[in-house]
């Protein structure tokens, strides 16, 4: 039991990752506020960590005076409602471990005060969901810390949602549950990462983006007055998650791809009939949109799929022999500002001469800079440990390391 050996010391030290992840069946609406409850289950493919990350240290020392919290190298306020939330819930699972003589130990260790320091592999300014993997990051590793090894999904849900389905790699679902307290509103594995190796992810960071409501606000109003959301939860889900999952069982991208875009619109649509309306999609994403549409209408069938969050970026499915090709239809159809270095981030993309037909048929209005840059990725694992010390974002004397 690391934490507990540690608890000797008068430092213990925990370093996890987390990745991000991307619905496909979206989750909008919480039937309870406080507790994180969903008006209906969702699905999430979860992101490679190599390319989004959130790494978080998890601290705990007699001879800290106050807990301590630092995000991207700046101290930020540990008393947020959702850290504290997930601070208690994990202390009171360490609590409750019983038997073994690790637990005086690690009641030791829980009445010392914490310093936590957490950091994203990506630029927080990229507006790339980061709540999601900050949170099951953080909840990982206070897990690490005090050596629980319970289901974590139902901790990771009080800090966000979403978080809670970053507790796991490859294809997740999240159930939204029917009991009033929560315990059965968890993420479970749907497939692993491994299930489908041919499938990809291109991330369009788009430029210039303004701050939009905030997921937890917007959707709040919307419960309150959509009635296409309450349509969408009790009907339309879970006929759409039962397709989706038997989709993601035959790896058939077409019917994945064609369910993930009708979900991400109809999610939208349910924005739009949100009073007042919250528009998380600009002119931009409707650019991207027709142009996924054109370019599928193309090849005769689906081989790419986008899906949008609360944010304009635009995240796109597709197979790995198409993302070639449609990487230089991106290129053609938003030419990169600068000289076009950097313009492509992540897993290797190679290059494609795109066919007189195609150009003509799908990049009919270039907008010069829209797109700052793609990033090339595909599914991934979940949450894993840091064993190497070197790696650890906070120093022997509890404090952030200087970066390099
Ligand atoms: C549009 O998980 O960020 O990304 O639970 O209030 O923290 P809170 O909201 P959050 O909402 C995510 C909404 C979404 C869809 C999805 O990820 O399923």
């Amino acid at each position: 039991v690391p934490g507990a050996m540690a608890a000797e010391r008068a430092l213990a030290m925990a370093t996890c990752t987390a990745p991000v992840n991307i619905a496909v069946i979206k989750y909008w609406g919480k039937r309870d506020t406080d507790l994180i409850l969903p008006i209906n289950s969702s699905l999430s493919v979860t992101l490679h960590q190599d390319q989004l990350k959130t790494t978080t240290t998890a601290a705990a020392s007699r001879d800290f005076t106050e807990d301590r919290l630092w995000l991207n190298g700046a101290e930020v306020d540990v008393g947020h409602p959702r850290v504290q939330a997930c601070l208690r819930e994990v202390r009171r699972l360490a609590r409750k471990r019983r038997g073994g003589s690790e637990d005086a130990a690690t009641l030791s260790l829980l009445s010392y005060k914490v310093h936590i320091a957490s950091e994203n592999n990506f630029p927080t300014a990229a507006g790339l969901a980061s709540s999601a993997a900050g949170y099951a990051c953080l909840v990982s590793a206070l897990a690490r810390l005090y050596g629980v090894e319970d289901e974590l999904s139902e901790v990771a849900r009080r800090g966000s949602g979403s978080a809670c389905r970053s507790m796991w790699g490859g294809f997740v679902q999240w159930q939204r549950g029917e009991r009033p307290d929560g315990t059965d509103s968890l993420a479970h594995q749907v497939a692993p990462e491994t299930h489908w190796p041919e499938l990809r992810v291109l991330v369009l960071v788009v430029s210039g983006q303004k701050k939009p409501v905030a997921s937890t606000v917007g959707m709040q109003t919307s419960v309150e007055t959509s009635p296409l959301l309450k349509h969408r939860a009790e009907v339309v889900v879970p006929e759409r998650l039962a397709q989706m999952m038997q989709h993601i069982r035959e790896r058939d991208f077409e019917g994945f791809g064609q369910l993930a875009m009708r979900d991400s619109n109809q999610f939208h649509a349910t924005c739009l009939d949100t009073f007042p309306p919250i528009f998380y999609l600009n002119d931009l994403s409707r650019h991207i949109i027709t142009l996924a549409h054109r370019y599928n209408a193309h090849h005769g069938h689906t081989k790419v799929a986008y899906t949008f969050d609360a944010g304009p970026n635009a995240v796109i499915f597709m197979l790995a022999d198409t993302v070639d090709e449609f990487v230089e239809v991106v290129r053609r159809s938003f030419p990169p500002a600068t000289n076009g270095d950097q313009f492509v981030r992540g897993l290797p993309v190679g290059s494609a001469a795109l066919p007189q037909e195609l150009v003509a048929a799908v990049v009919t209005e270039p907008v010069p800079g829209a797109v700052q840059y793609i990033l090339h990725t595909k599914p991934g694992p979940g949450p894993q440990l840091v064993d190497d010390p070197s790696q650890h974002l906070l120093g022997a004397d509890g404090l952030p390391r200087r970066r390099a």
